[in-house]
């Protein structure tokens, strides 16, 4: 695997499930692969599990692991071509790539969405940049539209806690004060399509996902009808898509607090799990007593993030051979 974006990028779904609960029983089995390998991981964005669970997958396998906050201690990056470098930016993107390629054999970004411009989040013109420059392979570690270490992680999740062979599994937008990209929410769409689940997204009307993630799934814009009879609830805000209305991409259209995630709307689940990547705001996103409830499954999900990044860093170290 030389790039890791998609659900596509793992090919055959069921072996990678497979390999994930290989791994999550024996997380130290494949820990010669990465000898004398390193990851590099970069974030131009804060992260908390994305930066240890990767850190320690990469450790699992023996690798030796360098991470570098963009943002704190290393140059200011230029990432547009063609301008003047006479303001406070003192590298180019064109020259750092390849630079710090060279100190790596697998490399790992997070740059999320600017929001500046539709077009060049969804042409996702940062990642495809290392992509194109770097010569190594290159993982996601959440993009401006997706985030696919985060999906699979909530898919090997849905996997070990679901109590039905085909679970109805719902995606809710939930209120938050600031603008949010779309990447999780993209990605989980994605996933949840290219899995054995029967899928709902559910959301205020503008907010419609990109149909390139979002595909042929349900869509339910009565949030209470979405919930009925659901085994999963994956909640999570994200701004405006811009997807019937362009002008609107990014923006922040409704904070409608009756979205939250409350003992109300899950009375009419099945029980269902509650699910969110974290981090997560309380009593705007979900309230105390679901996030505390014994269906909440937001620490085995971010626990996930481990096995996950495993599975991929795995895959990447097999194809440099
Ligand atoms: N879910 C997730 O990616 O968390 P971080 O932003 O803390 O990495």
């Amino acid at each position: 695997m030389k790039v890791f974006r998609s659900v596509k990028d793992l090919g055959n779904l069921e072996l990678a499930l497979k390999e994930a609960m290989e791994i999550k029983a024996d997380r130290y089995k494949y820990q010669e692969l990465g000898k004398n390998k390193t990851a590099l991981l970069i974030f131009f964005n804060n992260s908390l599990r994305t930066r240890l669970s990767t850190q320690k997958a990469a450790m699992n396998l023996g690798m030796n692991v360098i991470v570098l906050d963009v943002n704190q201690g290393a140059w200011k990056l230029e990432t547009e071509r063609g301008v003047v470098m006479d303001g406070d930016k003192s590298e180019h993107l064109l020259e750092a790539i390849p630079v710090m390629a060279s100190y790596c054999d697998i490399i790992g970004v997070r740059s999320f969405a600017t929001f500046e411009s539709r077009e060049d989040d969804y042409n996702e013109k940062i990642l495809n940049q290392f992509i194109q420059y770097s010569g190594k392979p290159v993982f996601f570690m959440e993009s401006a539209t997706v985030h696919p270490l985060q999906s699979f992680a909530d898919l090997i999740t849905i996997e070990e806690y679901k109590e039905r062979k085909r679970p109805k599994v719902v995606l809710t937008w939930a209120p938050h004060p600031k603008a949010l990209p779309q990447a999780v929410p993209n990605s989980f769409a994605e996933w949840m399509n290219a899995a054995d689940v029967d899928f709902v997204v559910t959301h205020p009307e503008g907010y419609e996902l990109d149909p390139e993630f979002v595909g042929n799934a349900k869509v339910e814009y009565d949030q209470m009808k979405a919930f009925e009879g659901a085994d999963f609830i994956y909640a999570k805000n994200w701004s405006c898509p811009g997807v019937t209305r362009p002008e609107d991409y990014g923006k922040v259209l409704s904070k409608d607090m009756s979205w939250t995630v409350s003992e109300r709307q899950m009375a009419v689940t099945n029980n269902a799990h509650f699910m969110h990547c974290l981090p997560v705001r309380r009593n705007m996103i979900v309230t105390d007593d679901v996030i505390e409830s014994p269906r909440s499954l937001v620490i085995p999900e971010a626990a996930n993030r481990e096995i996950s990044a495993t599975v991929v860093l795995k895959r990447m170290l097999e194809a440099l051979k």
